[in-house]
Parts: structure tokens; sequence; C-alpha cells
């Protein structure tokens, strides 16, 4: 496959003045809501994005249709919530979307609601995107005003209300129970599943979640057909993907290429790598994700290959990092970062999280033990699979692939005169 970027969700991004919706109706925009809410039943929007592959683009990779099909019928309202809480390090594409084409995240937010039968439906934007606050408030009005949300659309009868919802700057707000909580006006800690969001979610009734990019491809499978969706990428892995790539390329940012594009291919996409340096690491799923090597970057980017090569594609955070990369001050941040933002409630979490960042920044400082090595090694069975959240299961990949292919730069920040063991 050529490294190409294919704009669907970015298209048109840096042309046109997509925040006006004039600009984005003279592009075809809010047609397939209008075509939803008049001619199409919801299982017809369930079978497209069903037919099309579409998974979750939040992280998990889920099938977004299996996920819909799990809310029960029952005389209980249901929410759909778009989760535009962003704060994966190295993911920098939900945020872009909103600032740049607000109309087509709503316009995705509503046939996501309309798709579960639900009257109404919530984003929850993370504190710090204030700029696409704003913007996607400004949209939100214009459509309201255009008839596209609000009572009786075009007509039918049918009502959607939308609320959109600011949150304070918690990564774990972005985990969906602990969303949900937040969202609820309570502390954003992670609920203990089951029961999961489609049965028990907002206000206790049920809920589908969804990221940014999963409802914003909703609009171009419509448009052109599932078939043209499923058509593109792997055999699992279907459609495109908005990969952040960040790190040591000359060129970093958002581009959006077929799943199963290279990760050599994803490094062309990116200008190659900066002062022509060699590529020895990518973190190719967020700041969660284990590293991979060079013997898996002819690897194609989707969630199969990604996982057998001992990683995640997660949300499509890529970070590229050369021969000059301090791994040792790399790991330290990283586990800095998720031992700062553990909620607390488990103890693996909150406990192996803090002690691990202190150990790492004894390294940094040269101070470390040799017997630490080892140890941070082992550490995982006692931190990794025994938590409420994923958020405790991110916190030692990275360390540990970045440890085992480098050890030496960890043995070169061992105290040298040490005494005790
Ligand atoms: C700690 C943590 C943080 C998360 N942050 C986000 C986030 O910022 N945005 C997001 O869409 N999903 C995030 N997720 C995943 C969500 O829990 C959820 O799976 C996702 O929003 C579902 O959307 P999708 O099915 O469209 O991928 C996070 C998960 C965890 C464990
Ligand atoms: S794993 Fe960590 S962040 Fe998740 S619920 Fe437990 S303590 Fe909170």
């Amino acid at each position: 496959m050529a490294a190409v970027v294919t704009p669907v969700l970015t298209a048109g991004i840096g042309e046109a003045d997509l925040r006006d919706i004039a600009v984005y109706r003279g592009r075809g925009g809010y047609k397939q809501w209008e075509r939803a809410v008049r001619d199409l039943k919801p299982a017809d929007i369930q079978a497209a994005c069903d037919a099309s592959g579409l998974r979750g683009r939040g992280g998990a990779g889920f099938p977004t249709g299996k996920k819909w099909s799990f809310l029960p019928n029952n005389d209980k309202p249901r929410y759909l919530v778009c989760n535009c809480d962003e704060a994966e390090p190295g993911t920098f594409k939900d945020h872009m979307l909103l600032e740049e084409t607000p109309h087509l995240v709503l316009e995705g937010i509503l046939l996501g609601a309309y798709a579960i039968g639900s009257h109404h439906a919530f984003i929850y934007i993370r504190g710090e995107f204030k700029a696409g606050y704003a913007i996607f408030m400004a949209a939100l009005a214009e459509a309201r005003k255009a008839g596209f949300v609000g009572k009786d659309l075009f007509g039918t009868g049918y009502d959607l209300e939308v609320t959109v919802h600011r949150g304070a700057g918690a990564y774990i707000c972005g985990e969906e129970t602990g969303l949900l909580n937040s969202l609820e006006g309570k502390r954003g800690e992670p609920r203990l599943k089951p029961p999961f969001p489609a049965v028990e979610g907002l206000y206790g009734a049920p809920t589908v979640v969804n990221n940014v990019e999963t409802l914003a491809y909703l609009v171009p499978i419509l448009e052109k057909g599932a078939a043209w969706f499923a058509s593109v990428g792997t055999e699992k892995s279907k459609g495109y993907k908005i990969v952040s790539i960040s790190g040591h390329v000359n060129k970093p940012g958002n581009y959006e290429v077929a799943l199963g594009t290279t990760v050599n291919e994803l490094i062309q996409i990116a200008g190659g790598m900066r002062e022509g340096r060699k590529l020895v690491a990518v973190q190719p799923g967020g700041g969660s994700s284990a590293c991979i090597f060079e013997e898996h970057f002819d690897c194609p980017y989707d969630y199969e290959h990604i996982a057998k090569a001992g990683s995640m594609l997660g949300s499509g955070a890529f970070l590229a990092f050369d021969e000059t990369t301090d791994f040792v001050a790399a790991a330290h941040n990283m586990v800095r970062f998720f031992a700062h933002e553990s909620c607390g409630q488990c103890t693996p979490c909150r406990e192996g999280g803090h002690w691990l960042e202190i150990v790492l920044r004894r390294f940094v400082e040269g101070r470390g033990l040799m017997s630490d090595l080892d140890m941070m090694r082992r550490v995982s069975s006692t931190i990794t699979g025994l938590n409420l959240c994923a958020l405790g299961d991110s916190i030692e990949p990275f360390l540990k692939s970045v440890l085992n292919r480098f050890p030496a730069q960890f043995e070169a920040r061992v105290l040298k005169e040490t005494t005790h063991v």
C-alpha cells in the first residue's frame, strides 16, 4: 500500500471555514441528518454501521454497531454521550475535529443518537479545550436555528436535544464510567462493571458512550455507503483512521489514512525522521501502549497487527523515537502522568504507580539500584489486571517495553558507589 493520506473527516480542513454552517452545508453537510430523520429508521443506521465494520476510535476498538446492540428494550430513556475528553498522551485528533469541523462532529452525534433511539445526546468536552468549546457552542446554536436540533425535527415529530458539558481536566474522566459520574455531578471515579453503561449508564438509564471520531465517521458512511468504508483497511480493521503522529518526525500532525498503512509509511507521511536520524521505537497507541521496535516497522497499522506486535492501536496516538531518546526520562515522564491521574480507588493503581514513579525518579537522577531493574520488570503482576479500570493497566507497558529493549540506558543510571541493595 502506498503511503497516502486520504482526507475523509479531515476533508476541507485548512481550505474552507467549516465552522460556518453555510460552508458546511454547501459541501453536503447535514444532508445525511435530514435524510436519516425523514427517510431512515434507526435500524437502517445500525445496519449501515454494522456493515461498514466501524470500530470505536476512542481506544478499545470495539465494534460500534455491536455496542449499540447491547441496549436493552425497556421504558427508560436512552442517552448518547460523545466522549471529547481526549487526554491520552499523544492524542490530538478529537479537539482538532471539534475546532475545525464542529458541524461534522455535531452531525455525527445527531446520527448516533437517532440510531440508538435517543432523544437526548451529550458531549463531554475536556476542560482545557476552551476554544473548541466556544466553537462547538456557536455551531450548536447555528444548527438549532437551522432546525437541526430541538423539537419536531423536519416536521416528523422527532425531538432531539444536545447538552454540552465541560470537564475540569482529569484524564480519568475520559474513561466512560468516570465520565458518566462526572456528568452526573459526582467525582469522576470509574464505576464497578457490570452493569455496563449500555444497561445502566447516565442517570441509571441505557447509555452509549462513543468517541468523537467514531461518531463523525457515521456521516461519510451514510453518504458514501457502508461498502465504501468496508472496502478500505484490513480484514478486521476497516476504513480510515486519524493518526496523531508526534515525536522525532519532521512534520508532526494529524494524518487520516486507511487502516493497514504500515508503520514505516506513517513515518514517511510525517516527513521522515528529524535530521535524518534513525527510528528506534514507536509507541503506536498513546501513553498507555508498549513500544514496538525495528522488527515491526513494516507492520500494518491496524488493531490486529499492532496487538500481535505486542502493543495496541489505542486512540491512534503514534509517537516516534530516534536513537537520541533518553528512555529513562521518557519512562519516568509516562509513569508520572499515570500516577498523577490515578483516581485512587484501587490500591495497585494508586500505590503501584506512585511507587514506580519514585523508583524511576531515582534512575533519572542517577541514583537507581541494580536490584530495582528486575523488580520493575516483575512489578506488572502486582498492578496490571487488578484494578477497576484500564488506567491501572496503562502504567507499565511503556516502561516494561523500553526497559527490556534498552537495559543499558537504565543500567547507566545505577548508583555506582552503592553500599546497599
Ligand atoms: C483512563 C482512560 C481514559 C480514557 N480516555 C478517553 C478519551 O479521552 N476519549 C475517548 O473517546 N475514550 C477514552 N477512553 C475510552 C472510553 O472509556 C470508551 O471506551 C470510549 O469513549 C468508547 O468510545 P468508542 O467505542 O467510540 O471508542 C478512556 C479509557 C480509559 C481507561
Ligand atoms: S485503576 Fe486507577 S484510575 Fe482506574 S479506578 Fe482504579 S485507581 Fe482509579
